[in-house]
């Protein structure tokens, strides 16, 4: 695997590469897991040469204490990608990215209003900046992201058609661990204790998608909300359309429900979603 630390090598490396050559790109924050692994894997089977990023981007952190506890963990995110057969892993430092201080400006529609764009206000503007920067940069042919961050990947895909950005984006499937729990770089950072009470999450977004028929959504979601306060201190539970991102007061409201909710487990901000549909194929 080769290692890149700048964009205009990496930019120039990819210049040289036959017409025709496609790239693959996982952008990542590092600390590795199953769930990245599985974007490689499939850009690595999709693609002629797979690029994965590793970059905590500090435009994203609305707590400076979450930044400063992300993990690190490079030499394993090295080797798993060695692993993996990815060709390229792109490094590189705040000052190259960010060199150029001007920032776009964003206007998301429904899809940047709640949940964590209202949790995390200045979140999905810092994530909108780095994957535009990079798309700029690396010029992929498809970019691989998780649907655990379902309203991320909305946000990604309002950029890429503003922008004109002529990558294909290719959302994937969340990865869990055996009790349900998502995978997560943040989950290095909870104890033993909290990681198993974690899986508790994703049971109460089964039960919610589960008791579907015996509520109207907005007392579903308060009733999910209040099974998480016991062991959490939950932020959001909301039941809400998963394209428009808008909470449904009736289940009318939309053809594709989803939960999605904001725990914090300890000191641990976990985020997940599920597809509360049961009879149709998942979109
Ligand atoms: P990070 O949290 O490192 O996640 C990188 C990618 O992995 C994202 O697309 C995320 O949705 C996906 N991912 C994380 N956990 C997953 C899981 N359990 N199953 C499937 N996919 C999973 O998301 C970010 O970084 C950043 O915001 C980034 C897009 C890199 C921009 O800085």
């Amino acid at each position: 695997m080769q290692i890149f630390k700048s964009s205009p090598e990496i930019s120039d490396y990819l210049k040289s590469l036959h017409n025709g050559q496609t790239v693959g790109f996982v952008p990542t924050m590092g600390a590795l897991h199953s769930g990245h692994s599985a974007l490689v894997e499939r850009s690595v089977a999709e693609n002629d040469i797979t690029i994965c990023s590793i970059f905590v981007n500090p435009l994203q952190f609305n707590r400076k204490e979450d930044l400063d506890t992300y993990p690190d963990r490079m030499q394993a995110d090295i080797d798993l990608l060695e692993d993996l057969n990815c060709h390229i892993l792109f490094n590189p430092s705040k000052e190259d990215i960010y060199s150029d201080e001007s920032r776009l400006t964003y206007d998301f529609g429904s899809i940047g209003k709640g949940m964590e764009a209202e949790y995390r206000p200045g979140h999905f503007e810092g994530v909108a900046e780095v994957i535009h920067r990079f798309f700029n940069i690396l010029k992929p042919t498809r970019a691989y992201f998780g649907e655990k961050d379902y309203q991320q990947l909305a946000i990604v895909r309002w950029l890429t058609e503003k922008y004109a950005h002529s990558t294909e984006i290719v959302g994937c499937e969340t990865i869990r661990d055996k009790s349900g729990l998502a995978m997560s770089s943040r989950n290095y950072n909870l104890s033993a204790e909290e990681y198993e009470k974690a899986s508790d999450i994703f049971k109460t977004l089964s039960y919610c998608r589960d008791n579907k028929g015996s509520f109207q959504p907005q007392e579903l979601a308060k009733i999910c909300f209040d099974m998480l306060s016991v062991d959490f201190r939950p932020e959001y539970f909301t039941i809400a359309d998963q394209f428009t991102m808008e909470p449904l007061k009736e289940w009318t409201d939309s053809e594709y429900p989803r939960a999605f909710v904001a725990a914090y487990c300890g000191n641990v901000r976990l985020i997940d979603n599920l597809s509360l549909i049961t009879n149709k194929n998942e979109k």
